[in-house]
This record gives C-alpha cells, sequence and structure tokens, in this order.
C-alpha cells in the first residue's frame, strides 16, 4: 500500500477482532513512523505510553466516555505532549507536532493491516488531568489512539472540497 491508498483508505474503527496480541515489532515499527514527524526546531516534544493490560484500558474509558472501542482494541497508545521541550527554544508549537506524530501513526497502522482510532484529550483539561493522575505522567496526555484488528470495514469517505481552497494568484 503507497502513501496515496492509505490516506484515502484511512478510517476511524471501532470495533476490533478480540484477543489479538499486537507483535512488539509491528508496535516498533508503529512509533518510529509517529517520531519520524517533522516537529518546531526539531524539538520532537511527544512522549507514548502503550497500554495494552485491561486494567489500563478501563481506565482511560472511564476518564474519557468516547473510547469504549477499547473493549475490543488490542491496545491503547496515549500521545502525550512535552512542553518543556520547547520552552525557550521556539513558540509551543507541540500540540500541532503531536497532531503530525499521530497522523504518521494511524497511516503506519493501517499498512500493517491495523485499524485505529484517534480520540481527543487535550485541551479538555479533565481528561487530561485524570489520564495524568492516572497513569503518573509528567507529560500532557493530548490524544489516546486505540489500535487493533479490524472487525468492520468502513468505506472511505474523505473527499475533496474544493470551497475549501483558494488560489493566490
Ligand atoms: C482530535 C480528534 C479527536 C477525536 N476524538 C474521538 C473520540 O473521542 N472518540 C471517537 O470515537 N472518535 C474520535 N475522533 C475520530 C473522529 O470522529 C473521526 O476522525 C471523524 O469522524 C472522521 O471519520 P474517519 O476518521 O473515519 O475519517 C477524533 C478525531 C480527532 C482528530
Amino acid at each position: 500500500m503507497n502513501v496515496t491508498e492509505a490516506i484515502r483508505k484511512r478510517r476511524s474503527i471501532r470495533k476490533y477482532k478480540e484477543g489479538v496480541k499486537i507483535p512488539q515489532k509491528d508496535i516498533e515499527t508503529i512509533l518510529e513512523a509517529a517520531m519520524m514527524a517533522p516537529s518546531a526546531r526539531n524539538t520532537r516534544p511527544w512522549e507514548f505510553v502503550v497500554v495494552e493490560s485491561a486494567e489500563g484500558k478501563e481506565k482511560i474509558m472511564n476518564i474519557q466516555p468516547y473510547t469504549k472501542m477499547l473493549n475490543t482494541a488490542s491496545l491503547a497508545i496515549i500521545v502525550c505532549g512535552l512542553p518543556k521541550a520547547q520552552e525557550g527554544n521556539c513558540s509551543e508549537f507541540w500540540p500541532e507536532d503531536c497532531g503530525a506524530a499521530i497522523e504518521n501513526l494511524l497511516l503506519q497502522a493501517l499498512e500493517l493491516g491495523y485499524g485505529t482510532c484517534w480520540c481527543g484529550l487535550y485541551p479538555v483539561m479533565e481528561r487530561v488531568t485524570a489520564i495524568k493522575e492516572a497513569f503518573g505522567l509528567e507529560s500532557v496526555p493530548l490524544a489516546v489512539v486505540a489500535l487493533g484488528v479490524p472487525d468492520e470495514d468502513p468505506a472511505p469517505r474523505g473527499f475533496f472540497d474544493p470551497s475549501k481552497v483558494s488560489y493566490i494568484k
């Protein structure tokens, strides 16, 4: 699958095949893709927490109500921002940088045959605080990504909307 196909095929997956363990090498390939994303001044202001345990996934579902797909997902990746990495170096671009990392992660996972669902935390500060406490994090949890083998196959639905584009010629 090339990038053109992956971008157009990707959908949020909310139903996964249960009981599937993701091989460590695939987890690392997916996280490597995330860490290949561009970042302001190459500060790489991110950190990833891979949650495989049922107890860990339960904690997330209790905090963020729209993560129920974790009931069937193999794991959750908490994508965290590191604002400190940019202090005195550049403006606070860490949310954009983490967003770029997440998109890389979603597309790499797709190419390896996995489905994903990006679930928002930051800037909903009650979620951020609760996830930080639940997992003892120093960094800022920005999103949770559910990952597993899809048990649904939603049709592509993105489209080109010319009204969103203007040209300065
Ligand atoms: C910042 C952000 C937060 C999101 N949060 C959730 C969420 O909490 N739960 C969920 O099921 N989907 C969530 N989504 C997925 C969107 O609902 C989904 O991307 C959108 O409806 C488009 O569908 P598609 O991803 O299948 O193309 C989120 C997506 C983004 C980018």
